[in-house]
């Protein structure tokens, strides 16, 4: 059985390589061609632990990047379509992408034999797959769904950095669509390709609302933490560390998610709290609880801000170092990193910048150009500063020590992961979170 991918990020690129590794024949698109040629020469467009190994063994056996659209719609069974729905200014998701997808496959659809699967692994909000896709497909291609093609909704629960483990063994599988042939055949294919993960089958309205759900809790437990964390931080010798360690023990609670930091970022927490958001607006909800989440999540910068404005008494012409510009560790993404915006932040204060990261100074040079300075190695881009601040939980930075410490002009760190907390180091240091 053949298998198509149409858009290859994160998502489309993990599943191609993982399926592909595994011998199924896999037509992968993009309709970006360099990066198409990229993959085809088994290099990954960016940087994800294992994906460039999976990616190479999986283009010796069974995955092809295509060229034309038509070869995926006349040839696979299934078609995972894996593009993008971007944030627009209002908070809502831009449709323009998945639609146009949409659009095309429909006009395929009219003049194949093929009776395909189109699985929406995109991130839509509910009703999108029933009220806008279905109808598209349906009106371009002049076929019934339900017997000439048929539509699922199959949202995607991938974390960067661990997006090829969690592509072979996710932890659940969701499909949301009508109960005939199709759906077993869907089913099937799952039960084979994961047999461990319990499959749910569900309407695509909850199946989108899943993947909402799913992400808004996660960033609650975030901003519930960090509220927490804030609290602590004006207690004199409260420790956010020990209360979340704790909590995390009650099993009603659960251990992960309880990093309090300098909120969430990335290219999918924030967009899909945002998207929440104005989906229960737009039907009359007020999400109250989301909100708060948000306003949480937007104050962590400010307090982190404060805190560095503390630790250093005025920061005006001062050089700061930050620590980490990915929004995570083990990925050179930057897309709404924190971090970002706290240099973009900075710059406004008129701080001279350095920065260092250990996969994601190409990016970020992309964004700041010549206005901050990038420097390779942790000891040389704290030379000179006045304050180094730790964004982002790389592990080379829990080994921070005195040596590298040496070249700053003032030795202060703010450290808003608490990487250093148990360190012995001969500097001022402000942990977020510790009173
Ligand atoms: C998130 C979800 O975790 C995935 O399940 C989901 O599939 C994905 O979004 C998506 O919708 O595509 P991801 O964006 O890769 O995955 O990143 P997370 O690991 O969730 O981290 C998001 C942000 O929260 C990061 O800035 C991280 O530093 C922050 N975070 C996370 C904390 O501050 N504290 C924590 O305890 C955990």
């Amino acid at each position: 059985m053949k298998v198509g991918v149409v858009g290859l990020g994160f998502v489309g690129l993990s599943l191609a390589s993982v399926l592909g590794a595994k011998g199924y024949k896999v037509l992968g698109f993009d309709s970006d061609k360099s990066k198409s040629r990229m993959i085809k020469n088994g290099t990954a467009p960016f940087y994800e632990p294992e994906l460039e190994y999976t990616l190479r063994s999986a283009l010796k056996k069974g995955f092809t990047t295509i060229e034309e659209l038509a070869d995926i719609v006349n040839d696979c069974k299934l078609i995972f379509i894996t593009v993008g729905t971007p944030q627009q200014r209002d908070g809502s998701i831009d449709l323009s992408l998945i639609k146009s997808v949409a659009s095309q496959i429909g006009d395929l659809l009219k003049n194949t034999i093929n009776k395909p699967i189109i699985i929406v692994k995109s991130t839509v909000v509910p009703g999108t797959t029933q009220n806008v896709l279905l109808p598209l497909l349906k009106k371009r291609s002049h076929k019934a769904p339900g017997r000439d093609f048929a539509v699922i909704t199959n949202p995607e629960f991938l974390r960067e950095s661990m997006a090829i483990e969690d592509t072979k063994k996710p932890h659940v599988v969701v499909l949301g669509g009508g109960s005939d042939g199709f759906m077993n055949m869907m089913k099937k294919f799952y039960h084979k390709l994961h047999s461990d993960a319990p499959i749910i089958i569900t309407n695509s309205q909850t199946a989108e609302m899943i993947k909402y759900a799913n992400n808004s809790f996660l960033a609650t437990k975030i901003s519930f933490i960090n509220q927490i964390s804030n609290i602590c931080q004006s207690v004199p010798g409260a420790n956010v560390e020990d209360v979340a360690r704790t909590i995390g023990l009650d099993p009603r609670i659960g251990p992960l998610f309880l990093n309090a930091g300098p909120g969430y970022g990335g290219s999918c927490l924030p967009k899909d709290v945002k998207a929440m958001i104005n989906f229960s607006n737009g039907i009359g909800i007020k999400p109250v609880l989301l909100d708060a989440v948000e306003t949480i999540n937007e104050h962590q910068l400010k307090i982190l801000l404060s805190t560095i404005k503390k630790a250093t008494s005025k920061i005006c012409g001062k050089r700061i170092t930050i620590l980490g510009t990915s929004f995570k560790p083990d990925t050179d993404d930057i897309r709404d990193s924190v971090s970002i915006k706290l240099i973009e932040l900075l710059l406004k204060h008129k701080v001279k910048v350095t920065i260092h990261d250990p996969k994601a100074i190409e990016n970020t040079k992309k964004i700041f150009g010549n206005k901050i300075r990038y420097v390779d190695s942790i000891k040389d881009a704290l030379k000179d500063s006045e304050c180094a601040v730790i964004m982002t939980s790389w592990k080379e930075y829990t080994k921070i020590n005195n040596d590298h410490l040496s070249p700053m002009r003032r030795k202060i760190i703010v450290d808003s992961r608490r990487l250093l907390a148990k360190s012995d180091l001969d500097a001022r240091y402000f942990p977020i979170g510790i009173g």
